[in-house]
């Protein structure tokens, strides 16, 4: 993206509205942050960038009513059935540990009831990497030879370790990096939630939010 920033060419102005407007990523940008892409355009594209505003304002709506569906569930699932789904069909315990049980990939979510708030529980759900929980960011680590993507979970004066997945994890020797970049899309797969029923999603948000009954 940066490479567009502070072209004027329209040419170019027009294929970075085209590639905005059909792209997954349009739903996270800010209106200010997608406007300040275009701050050295000129008036020429003024209409192209309007529309895609639009589309902007729309996809944020489309997914703002969806977060606000899936909230309206709270309450009205089954704990228990929702710590079945959480182990079995939703997969959720191979990247996330609930009290001392499941994988290490994801954040410790035992108490992530007391520290988030509903709305961003389920927003992590369901679009994940719309902001990365801290510490669990995703890095790219090249080597002459590879590139591996996971989570920094190590660092030594002389290795660096990422996990690449839920059961995966590479030393890479600090003198073999060429480059470590940060990636912003979070390891955490898209659309587990479409694995699951209306009651299944009720039953695993009672079960993600109703342990501090139990502490
Ligand atoms: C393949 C691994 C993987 C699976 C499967 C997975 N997650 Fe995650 N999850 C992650 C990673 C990595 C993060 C941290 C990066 C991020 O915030 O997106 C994360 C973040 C989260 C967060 C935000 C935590 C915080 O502290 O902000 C929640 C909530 C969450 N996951 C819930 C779930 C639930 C519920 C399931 C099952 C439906 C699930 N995850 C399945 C890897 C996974």
């Amino acid at each position: 993206m940066p490479a567009f920033e502070g072209s004027s060419n329209p040419e170019i102005g027009s294929a970075l509205v085209d590639y905005l407007t059909n792209s997954p990523l349009l739903d996270g940008f800010s209106e200010q942050g997608l406007q300040s892409l275009f701050d050295s355009y000129s008036d020429e594209l003024k209409p192209r960038i309007d529309g895609l505003m639009a589309k902007l304002s729309e996809v944020r709506g489309e997914r703002l009513q969806k977060l606000t569906q899936i909230e309206a569930l709270v309450g009205k699932g089954d704990e228990e059935r929702g710590r079945a789904l959480y182990f079995g069909k939703a997969i959720c315990s191979t990247c996330h540990t609930i009290l001392d049980e499941g994988g290490t990939l994801g954040p410790d979510l035992t108490s992530v009831q007391k520290d988030r708030s509903i709305h961003d529980i389920v927003e992590s759900i369901i679009y994940p990497g719309v902001s990365l929980a801290r510490d669990y960011e995703t890095y790219q680590v090249k080597t002459a030879t590879e590139t591996h993507i996971g989570i920094l979970k190590e660092q030594t004066p002389d290795a660096v370790v990422l996990e690449t997945g839920p059961q995966t994890s590479v030393r890479i020797a600090r003198n073999e990096i060429v480059e470590i970049s940060n990636s912003e899309t979070s390891m955490m797969p898209q659309g587990l939630d479409q694995l699951l029923s209306e009651d299944e999603k009720a039953d695993l948000i009672a079960f993600l939010l109703g342990r501090d009954l139990v502490y």
